[in-house]
């Protein structure tokens, strides 16, 4: 009872979306993981990481998907509620899947029951200018909400594939204004998948809120990564950024601690994980 208010003076207070304001203002990178248990759960709490996303990546790493396309509402609180018991510092982001956000009732109807069946402390949802007045309508509920930009997976079989977003410079101007709508339209958390460096830069120096990159270079506030690929569990080709913490190592804990240490200390993303 009262958890959050007892940790709040701990050694350990709870990563909050202040806090993840602060990081950003103060330079210090934000160390984030995807999870969907909760017994990882409890080994990324204990390796100290900022922010865990479950993620609809669960329709590929757990059920064996092509793409994220099936994973469902229930799918991600199901997956989300184990998580939630296995964290204390962390702070807790879930996935809204495909089609579950298409209007501003069913979007709050779908982020209340993540935040109240899952636990989620945010909702992360795929798009640009077009959802603006969604992301809109979900802070004016004061819902904390994470704008997803760049590769959008849920748009894979529109956009033709797991492919590099933003490089002519047409698509990266159209790219920096929509992050910018999505900030001004409440999102407190940008994250920027599959993206050249230099475009992961300028949208991180134009916006006040965190920028959280997968792909995206080395100069977002922040980095995330699938929890299955830091621990090298990914069958076959692996994206380019991704790394294998698990190498050398003789713990899923050591390998996830060592992830977030080379996030905070700026070792990963290196020049070969980047576009
Ligand atoms: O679903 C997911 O795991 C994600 C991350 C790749 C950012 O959206």
């Amino acid at each position: 009872m009262y958890t959050q208010l007892q940790l709040r003076d701990s050694a350990r207070p709870p990563v909050t979306v202040a806090s993840l304001g602060r990081m950003k203002e103060q330079g210090e990178k934000i160390s984030c993981i995807t999870c969907y248990d909760a017994s990882y759960a409890a080994l990324v709490d204990a390796a100290d990481l900022d922010v865990v996303l479950v993620g609809d990546s669960l329709g590929m790493v757990i059920q064996g998907y092509d793409t994220t396309v099936p994973v469902t509402l229930n799918d991600v609180i199901y997956h989300c509620r184990a998580v939630a018991k296995g964290l204390v510092r962390p702070f807790l982001m879930a996935d809204m899947p495909f089609m579950t956000y298409t209007s501003k009732d069913e979007a709050l109807k779908n982020a209340v029951r993540l935040m109240q069946e899952g636990g989620a402390k945010m909702v992360k949802l795929e798009g640009g200018a077009g959802q603006a007045e969604i992301v809109e309508f979900l802070a004016s509920h004061d819902i904390a909400v994470c704008a997803h930009l760049g590769l959008r997976p849920q748009s894979v079989h529109k956009t033709g594939g797991f492919r590099v977003q933003g490089r002519e410079e047409a698509a990266a101007e159209q790219m920096r204004r929509d992050a910018k709508l999505l900030q001004d339209s409440g999102a407190d958390v940008v994250l920027l998948e599959c993206i050249p460096s230099h475009l992961g830069k300028e949208i991180t120096a134009e916006l006040h809120v965190p920028v959280i990159g997968i792909g995206a270079g080395p100069d977002t506030d922040g980095q995330i990564l699938v929890l299955y690929d830091v621990l090298d569990i990914t069958p076959g080709r692996k994206p380019r950024f991704v790394q294998n913490f698990q190498q050398g190592r003789d713990s899923p804990l050591a390998a996830i601690r060592a992830y977030g240490e080379a996030v905070k200390s700026r070792a990963y993303p290196a020049p070969e994980h980047c576009f």
